[in-house]
């Protein structure tokens, strides 16, 4: 996936498209996560989210990795370098430091991976996190026919402006679960299309 081409167009298209709802979702549980010192913002893109979190929670610092450099220097921008971190490179491959989060946040980007890819990733990330650290995920959900056909529309988006190769969402839950962490809070949009999730280590 490369996301340089859409990086700039990305706000606009996500407005257009769904209005405030991947923005409410986002920032849904921010009220919950205001005891984060050390957050890791996985597929941030332009930085919408981080730079509200670090508005919200002055002690926090955080780490920003993204597979995009368009993506990255548009977070840099928005959220300045002060408390931030910034890691351009694969977050399969890249190196985590162990037991050191008590934030994770992943909006939107589950879907760019396949059951495989989701399995490595959330095992790598957990290592990284400490007990009882809080993981916040938005996700479409594919659960009524007409979220399917629209979560296909955007795969073929994707497929055709980032070159994606994940070709269906998978379902993150049990994965996350298997791992150790617990569904302590579930927020829907536009009839369950759209969930905001908190999940505790
Ligand atoms: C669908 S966008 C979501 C962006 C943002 N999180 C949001 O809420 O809109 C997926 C983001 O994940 C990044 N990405 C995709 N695969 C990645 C990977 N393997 N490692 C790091 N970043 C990745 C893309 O560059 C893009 O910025």
């Amino acid at each position: 996936m490369n996301c340089d081409l859409i990086a700039p167009h990305y706000w606009w298209i996500e407005k257009l498209g769904m209005g405030r709802t991947l923005e409410r979702r986002r920032r849904w549980f921010l009220p919950e996560i205001g005891n984060a010192r050390r957050a890791l913002v996985l597929g941030d893109g332009d930085g919408r989210f981080l730079s509200e979190l670090l508005r919200r929670n002055s002690a926090v610092r955080a780490d920003y990795v993204d597979l995009s450099n368009r993506m990255l220097e548009l977070a840099r921008r928005r959220a300045g370098t002060a408390r931030v971190g910034y890691l351009q490179n694969d977050a399969l491959a890249a190196e985590f430091p162990r037991n050191e989060y008590d934030l994770v946040a992943t909006h939107f980007f589950f879907d760019c991976f396949d059951v495989g890819e989701l399995e490595i990733l959330i095992g790598r990330i957990t290592e990284a996190t400490k007990p009882g650290a809080q993981w916040i995920v938005s996700e479409f959900c594919a659960a009524s026919l007409p979220a399917r056909l629209l979560v296909s529309a955007l795969y073929l988006f994707f497929r055709i402006t980032t070159r994606l190769k994940t070709r269906s969402l998978v379902d993150h839950r049990p994965i996350l679960r298997s791992h150790g962490f617990r569904l302590t809070g579930a927020s829907y949009s536009r009839g369950a299309l759209v969930v905001s999730e908190l999940w505790e280590r």
